[in-house]
């Protein structure tokens, strides 16, 4: 096998990698709440206060950072107030984005707020902008956060939770382009700054609000954002994009069956996520060199066909190997650009799109992609460190190798590497201090290797032997690969 050298610089440190890159995304859409993380407390599914106990466990497991939720496009539809109160007696209403199903409001703040203490992970709260009232918005800050007496907080006690929620991640809007009210760049400037400032901060919690941001590659709508609501009035701004295989959404094709052609397009429009961020980031370095405002990636992830026999509402597809790959390479990227990439979420948790977890009855599957924030989660809150790796294309324009390396604060170095490319592997001789001790993990097969409700471990971590050599860490990296690197000196 070919020798490829990875070359790391630990005194080199850059930017801090925000835990929060690690985020996921849950919507009222097809069955991610219900069915994927809500049961109800009399169901067979061994669950916890409802929630199913197994996809609480999984997401401490990766340690979850932040949970977004309700949405999405089912966001700026969304009326907080139909969702409180005893669940037999709360409004039902029609989901019209996601397949036109009724949804009965069961799993409303309460529930999502308790979800995330189990989980352990923060919330994020999109609100309602493109439907909603500022008066509504602001009413359901105060209802989760104040501490005192008001109406709001009176009615969180009469509904059974004494004590205020810590709320820090506010999402005012979503896709405001499109779904979330068609506006254009200047009139959702204008709302944002209105609704974002009947968003009170009570007591002691903090808001970072973040502005609903461009699609993909619209940079005038990045550039309108900075201008109008500018640095000092919010804290993020979003970005959405998602991995069509060849760009294509009219052919976007089967998560589970596709050439290696169709396969190295998917990798190639996710590396087109790289030029988009530092694009980006170019139009808010202008405005803001000191990056007080963070890029949330807020949606990202491949969207392919829907299963068939499924809900086309639904948005429920398989995840393979070439899923882990693209989490790789975008948790990759997110991790170099963490100067100004502060969270990330990949859309979604559980049934959805790539999602983390998919079920059926009372069985759970970790997806490729799941196993990849497993190995990833050592990088958070780790430092950034220089890493540059020797590397060959894999097909046009994709090169084989994805990397990245932080230390952490005791002193361990983690690295995170993938190889796309499916007809070779490589040795990766890292180099750059002096190694004493190594241990390694890996996740690979065949690109269409996936995990289903019948073989829910065919695609597993392993342990991977790492060879330590005058002060140098060898590895194999198969074809079709995602490994995790641990190194002391
Ligand atoms: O994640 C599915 C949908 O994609 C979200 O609801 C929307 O924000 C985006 O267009």
């Amino acid at each position: 096998m070919k020798t490829l050298k990875l070359t790391l610089n630990p005194l080199d440190k850059r930017s801090q990698i925000r835990r929060e890159i690690y985020s996921n995304f849950s919507e009222h859409l097809g069955r991610c709440i219900y069915d994927g993380i809500f049961v109800g407390k009399d169901s067979d599914i061994p669950n916890i206060e409802g929630y199913r106990k197994d996809v609480v466990e999984a997401f401490r497991q990766i340690k979850l950072p932040v949970l977004r939720w309700p949405g999405g496009c089912f966001a700026d539809e969304y009326h907080w107030k139909d969702g409180i109160g005893e669940p037999s007696g709360r409004k039902k209403m029609i989901n019209t984005h996601w397949g036109g199903l009724v949804e009965d409001n069961s799993f409303g703040t309460h529930e999502f707020m308790r979800f995330c203490e189990l989980v352990g992970c923060e919330p994020y709260i999109s609100g309602n902008v493109g439907s909603g009232t500022v008066e509504e918005l602001s009413q359901w800050i105060e209802y989760m956060t104040f501490d005192g007496i008001s109406p709001m907080a009176e009615l969180r006690k009469k509904n059974g939770r004494e004590q205020p929620w810590k709320l820090k991640y506010l999402g005012v809007g979503n896709e405001n382009w499109g779904c979330g009210g068609n506006m254009t760049a200047e009139y959702y400037c204008d709302l944002y700054r209105q609704y974002s400032t009947y968003c009170r901060e009570y007591g002691g919690n903090k808001l970072f609000k973040v502005a609903s941001g461009s699609n993909a590659d619209d940079l005038n709508w990045t550039e309108v954002c900075m201008k109008k609501i500018g640095p000092n009035n919010m804290h993020g701004l979003s970005l959405h994009y998602y991995t069509i295989p060849s760009g294509d959404w009219q052919n976007k094709g089967s998560a589970l069956e596709f050439d290696d052609a169709k396969y190295y397009s998917t990798i190639k429009s996710t590396l087109y996520i790289e030029p988009m961020i530092c694009r980006h980031s170019e139009i808010m370095n202008r405005y803001d060199p000191e990056h007080k405002v963070g890029l949330i990636v807020d949606e990202w992830g491949t969207w392919y066909d829907v299963e068939p026999g499924t809900n086309p509402g639904f948005l429920y597809q398989q995840n393979t190997m070439r899923d882990a790959i693209v989490a790789a390479i975008n948790l990759n990227i997110f991790n170099a650009h963490s100067d100004r990439v502060y969270m990330a979420n990949i859309a979604q948790a559980v049934n959805v799109l790539q999602a983390v977890l998919l079920t059926e009855g009372n069985v759970t599957v970790k997806t490729p992609t799941y196993h990849v924030f497993d190995l990833y989660k050592n990088h958070q809150d780790a430092t950034l460190i220089y890493s540059h790796v020797e590397n060959e294309e894999a097909s046009e324009s994709v090169p084989c190798i994805s990397q990245s390396a932080s230390v952490n604060e005791r002193g361990e170095i983690t690295v995170t590497l993938s190889n796309c490319a499916l007809d070779r592997g490589f040795d990766v001789e890292i180099n750059g201090f002096d190694v004493k001790t190594a241990e390694g993990r890996i996740l690979s097969g065949e690109v269409h290797a996936h995990n289903d409700f019948d073989n829910p471990e065919s695609v597993i971590i392993k342990p991977l032997d790492v060879r330590v050599e005058n002060g140098k860490a060898i590895v194999a990296l198969p074809a079709c690969s995602v490994a995790e690197i641990t190194l002391k000196g």
